[in-house]
């Protein structure tokens, strides 16, 4: 039987302004860093493209540590041919500053309105590109969940989105417990309700081996 092979992303990106400033987000990587030890677990070949993190590296699979959004989208695209599925949970950010000084800014100089420009959106290009790879994407939303992450599915030609509510108590960033709606192109959508991370990841990936890999 062949092996799966298996892309995740997990974690923030960093944006640096100087060598000690930058733009980022509160995820933690824990989200995906379960999915990439459940994907481990039921047997795929896992590699997980980490952000800034303080999770542990995944004993029996590749962990690729990166910075910044281009250091995740350059990872990503050295190992996407080889992969049947790519689960993107990472947290990467949507903007960045437009230069970055080589040395610390003195507090006076710092500039208060700095020039930002988008980062590259990793799994819009990488659908681009897609051959026979499954493409699994993340939405997280404080508002209108469900709607926008329909739009990111269409967007994004994406095989299913799992919809995430990071403004709801005890789910999102952070947190050890997370509530997930999966949306598959078509429009089903399947309900894990809430759980921890560790449990909705064992969910997850089950449930994407039934439905993309049975043999
Ligand atoms: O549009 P939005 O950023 O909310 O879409 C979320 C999905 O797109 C997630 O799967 C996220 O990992 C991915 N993404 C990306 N590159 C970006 C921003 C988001 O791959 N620059």
């Amino acid at each position: 039987m062949k092996k799966i092979r298996c892309l995740i992303t997990a974690g923030p990106t960093r944006e640096y302004f100087d060598p000690v400033r930058f733009v980022s987000n509160p995820s933690t990587g824990k989200m995906g860093w379960a999915i990439a030890n459940a994907a481990k677990d039921i047997g795929w070949d896992t590699i997980l493209v980490l952000g800034p993190s303080a999770l542990p590296d995944i004993d029996g699979a590749e962990t690729v540590r990166v910075v910044s959004a281009q250091d995740m989208f350059e990872a990503c695209k050295r190992h996407f041919d080889s992969c049947d599925i790519l689960i993107m949970s990472a947290a990467v950010s949507d903007v960045r500053p437009k230069f970055r000084l080589p040395n610390k800014a003195k507090k006076d100089a710092i500039d208060l309105r700095p020039e930002l420009e988008r980062t590259p959106d990793i799994l819009l290009e990488l659908s681009k590109i897609k051959k026979n790879q499954v493409l699994i994407g993340f939405a997280a939303e404080t508002q209108n969940v469900m709607d926008y992450a329909k739009d990111k599915l269409e967007r994004k030609n994406l095989d299913a989105i799992a919809a995430n509510n990071v403004g709801a108590a005890g789910a999102g960033f952070a947190s050890d417990m997370n509530k997930i709606d999966l949306i598959l192109r078509g429009g089903d959508v399947v309900d894990f309700g809430a759980g921890t991370k560790t449990e909705l990841a064992k969910q997850l990936v089950d449930f994407l081996s039934e439905r993309f890999f049975a043999e």
